[in-house]
């Protein structure tokens, strides 16, 4: 029986049974559920029904749900059933039915569906726990035995077996799992279920799910009894194909055999190889569907996941001796095979293998960089001649570079270097602790929100939202409390917008007779919401009193044109850079905009340039915006982009800006794309690795930052007495100007100094004789400055000294024709340097010293001067 019959025959059989067949939710839980980092089981997606929170579309249900365990990562390819990413079969009764159906409902189906032996099958029961406070279940195992499972076939576990719980926190309940027996082939009569041997193969579990599991072991019962059962699809089909492991089924075949092309080697050929092959196949398929949900490789929380199953199978392809690119062909491989069952990974087709190829060439590089790194530490440790090399250094491979440890370790130990690992291993748990502490969580605190959904279970119904057709509203109070000195307020009808799909809160104003309050924002709860407001007049409104509330309009004005111009931005990012970005975050305030999307580069100027133009030629055509409501299946056959991450129900809001683009959103636009105005991107920068962020303002925004602009541009003209247009020739002009004035000023200042030194020149004998003190003059601009005004004056000698900071300078020259009569400037400057402290030399003609006396500068000047005088005389 293959995958394809075995999800069908799941499905139609509790279909036929009353339970509705929903689709399954993307593998990024919603936005509004922090517990998990991906979805792990097929109860995850309706926790809001099993808490009561939400209603369900009928209280049974029934699913195929996509997930994701990343606690399996490193068992994949060990066993014959680990795997991360798999295909979870569940129906669910949302306080419909119990214990007794769901057990009859498996066992019916397992024996007389899937055609399994009932003499094969085994039963675990919840065993009880102290910690808890519970007994065994007894009611279960009264069910099971009831249905014709014989007492020795019932085992009873703890609560590590058979207590089931989706998080540290959460719907709970005690659990019953079904097994089969393999037979001697897969091990000895000895075993037992719950021994995590091959023999019995655990295919389906029943959560008898009554409990919210709260911090520190506290059990609260939820409002209903519901039931959540989880059959893996993966070993169902190994099972029912009679093979060894899950992936001698036809979902993981052809992946393994892909491995084995490119490879050479032979499924089965050696543990390492099997394992390596086995880790392709179960990577490729966790990654391939982690991308087409839109997650991209980082170095936080899923993306993180993401990228270490990527680089996971890079480097296993690499043990199995494939040098090219594995990762395209492999993803290619994955939804060729598996896009019959799950249509969307042909749509995300390009997407995927963007990120692989992006992913496996920045890969490339880390491992070309860590190589180098390594060698680098191989042969200090070689010249220190020590045998190991310090766990710090290895971390720092690892945590800086990227660069696997796993790798470094083996690759050290072909040179015979050691590494301590264990210490390795405290650094980065440090790492990771650091990690986890900062990245707390901001925004409305858990407290008020608890608070706000307590006054609003005080209220008969929920609120109505109206803001999207009004801005004010005659209503009622319906409930009242207070959170830290704050008022809660809940009225029947709301024109306030609660923050929600990036979308800021609506602030403004209730007025009534008891009062006035002034409205801070709004806690969006399932379907409902809660006012936060500061009393400014008067009492609180008492239940059931008549206010008139209105939204700030301006403040929402400029908030819905962003919110419009964002889904414009979205759409011209989509165009100019590809189908492959994707919304991860936004803000959309009455300031600004902010907008954070996949893509693995910086944009730059052009790039910039042509997607503001994009938009604001969409806005210079006056767009309609038409917002409406539709089944989720139109909305995709209408190509609607669904946010990152988001639930949604059945039915749909969909936001459509003419043809230009369509998007689930419960935002707030404009009617038009002209009333955006104008859109000006300020920034465009990275906000995690493959996350670009692109700040930007609109209508009233970016007039401001026009008129500041303007107004900075006039004054620049005024001050350059140019027109606006010729500002920039003119600062050209003026930058030219400045090098060239500068240039003359330096050649000027010697030219002055020069004829200074010549008029003060004084006629000794046949000859001039220029000695003198010059300030601030650098060494080697004395020596220009001696051989200028010397050959001005002929047949002269020149001595000038100066003290430049800490050291005393000293030059003379002296026309040749008096050199040669025995008057040498080295001899000059030798009498002068003894007296500040230094030494100097040169050639007869010219000669320099320096010293450390740079106050007995006058005084080496004098005694030189009296030896000329001597010599001329
Ligand atoms: N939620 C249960 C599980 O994942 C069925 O095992």
């Amino acid at each position: 029986m293959q995958a394809e019959e075995i999800r069908e025959r799941f499905l139609s059989f509790f279909e036929a049974r009353g339970h509705k067949r929903l689709a399954s939710a993307s593998l990024v839980p919603s936005v509004y559920d922090p517990s998990v980092l991906l979805t792990t089981a097929g109860m995850q997606p309706l926790k809001p029904y099993f808490r009561g929170e939400e209603k369900p579309p009928a209280p049974r249900l029934t699913s195929c749900q996509r997930c994701f365990r990343t606690t399996d990562i490193e068992n994949v390819g060990r066993t014959a059933r680990h795997l991360t990413f798999f295909e979870m079969l569940g129906n669910f009764s949302i306080g419909d039915y119990f214990k007794r159906e769901a057990i009859e409902f498996a066992f019916e189906l397992s024996t007389e569906g899937f055609g399994f032996d009932p003499e094969r099958i085994w039963i675990t029961v919840f065993g009880g726990d102290e910690a808890l406070g519970l007994g065994p279940d007894e009611e279960a195992i009264e069910y099971w035995r009831a249905v014709g499972v014989p007492e020795e076939r019932i085992v009873r576990l703890g609560r590590d077996d058979n207590f089931w719980q989706a998080g540290p926190t959460g719907p709970c309940g005690p659990c019953s799992e079904l097994y089969l027996d393999r037979g001697p082939d897969y091990g000895a009569d000895s075993e037992r279920p719950g021994d995590d041997t091959d023999r019995f193969l655990e295919f389906w579990n029943l959560v008898f799910m009554q409990y919210e599991l709260r911090e520190g072991d506290r059990l609260d019962e939820l409002p209903q009894k519901n039931i959540d059962t989880g059959a893996g699809l993966e070993r169902l089909a190994a099972l029912l194909q009679g093979v060894p492991s899950v992936f001698e089924t036809e979902l993981f075949r052809p992946l393994i055999e892909l491995g084995e092309e490119l490879s050479g080697r032979r499924y089965g050929e050696s543990f390492k190889v099997t394992r390596a092959l086995r880790i392709l196949a179960d990577h490729g398929r966790g990654a391939t569907f982690l991308l087409a949900d839109g997650v991209v490789p980082s170095n936080e929380e899923r993306g993180y996941v993401l990228r270490r199953i990527m680089r996971r199978t890079i480097l296993q392809a690499r043990v199995l001796g494939i040098e090219e690119p594995v990762l395209e062909r492999l993803y290619g491989r994955v939804i060729e095979l598996m896009a019959g069952a799950w249509p969307y990974l042909r749509e995300e087709r390009e997407t995927v293998l963007r990120w692989a190829r992006d992913e496996e060439s920045n890969f490339s590089r880390t491992i070309e960089q860590g190589r180098e790194l390594l060698a680098e530490l191989v042969e200090r440790a070689r010249a220190e001649g020590r045998s190991e090399v310090a766990a710090e250094d290895a971390f720092r491979l690892h945590d800086t570079y990227g660069f696997p440890f796993e790798m470094a370790r083996e690759l050290l130990a072909e040179e015979g270097l050691a590494v301590d690992e264990g210490a390795v291993r405290r650094l980065m748990e440090e790492a990771r602790s650091v990690a986890r502490r900062g990245a707390g969580r901001a925004g409305q605190s858990a407290a008020r929100r608890e608070r706000a959904s307590e006054v609003a279970r005080q209220a008969a119904s929920a609120t109505r939202f109206v803001g999207y057709e009004q801005l004010a509203a005659n209503t009622t109070v319906q409930a009242v409390g207070r959170d830290d000195g704050l008022l809660l307020v809940k009225l029947a009808e709301s024109p306030f917008y609660p923050e929600g799909g990036g979308q800021v809160s609506d602030t403004g104003t209730l007025a009534g007779e008891w009062g006035r309050a002034r409205v801070v924002d709004a806690v969006r709860l399932p379907d409902d919401q809660v006012l936060v407001c500061e009393l400014e007049e008067g009492e609180p409104p008492p239940v059931g009193a008549e206010v008139r509330a209105s939204v700030d309009v301006e403040r929402r004005r400029r908030t819905m044109r962003n919110h419009t111009a964002t889904h414009l931005l979205h759409a011209a990012l989509r165009r100019t850079l590809g189908a492959h970005v994707r919304q991860a975050g936004s803000y959309v305030g009455p300031d600004k905009l902010r907008f954070d999307f996949t893509h693995g580069q910086r944009l730059g100027r052009d790039a910039v340039d042509e997607i503001q133009a994009l938009v604001n030629k969409w806005i210079g055509a006056s767009l309609p915006v038409r917002a409406f409501e539709t089944t989720r299946a139109e909305a995709d056959r209408l190509g609607a982009i669904a946010l990152f991450g988001e639930k949604y129900g059945d039915w749909v809001r969909v936001v459509e800006i003419d043809d230009v683009s369509r998007e689930l959103c419960g935002g707030t636009h404009v009617a038009s794309s002209a009333e955006i105005g104008l859109f000006d991107i300020e920034t465009e920068t990275s906000s995690a690795s493959n996350v670009r962020r692109i700040e930007a303002v609109t209508g009233p925004g970016a007039a401001e930052l026009f008129a500041r602009r303007s107004a900075a541009l006039a004054e620049l003209a005024a001050l350059l007495r140019v027109p606006e247009h010729e500002i920039v020739p003119a600062v050209e002009r003026l930058q030219r100007e400045l090098k060239e004035a500068r240039k003359r000023r330096q050649a000027g200042d010697g030219q002055v100094r020069a004829e200074d030194l010549v008029a003060r020149a004084r006629q000794v004998g046949d000859a001039a004789v220029v000695v003198e003190a010059v300030a601030g003059v650098e060494p080697r601009e004395l020596v220009d400055l001696a051989d200028k005004v010397r050959q001005k004056l002929g047949r002269a000698v020149v001595l000038l000294g100066a003290g430049a900071g800490e050291r005393a300078h000293l030059v003379a020259t002296v026309a040749p024709e008096l050199a040669e009569s025995d008057l040498r400037a080295d001899e000059l400057v030798r009498v002068a340097a003894a007296v500040i402290g230094g030494g100097g030399g040169g050639r007869p003609t010219l000669a320099q010293a320096g010293g450390r006396h740079v106050e007995r500068v006058g005084e080496a000047l004098e005694q030189a001067a009296a030896a000329i005088e001597q010599r001329l005389r």
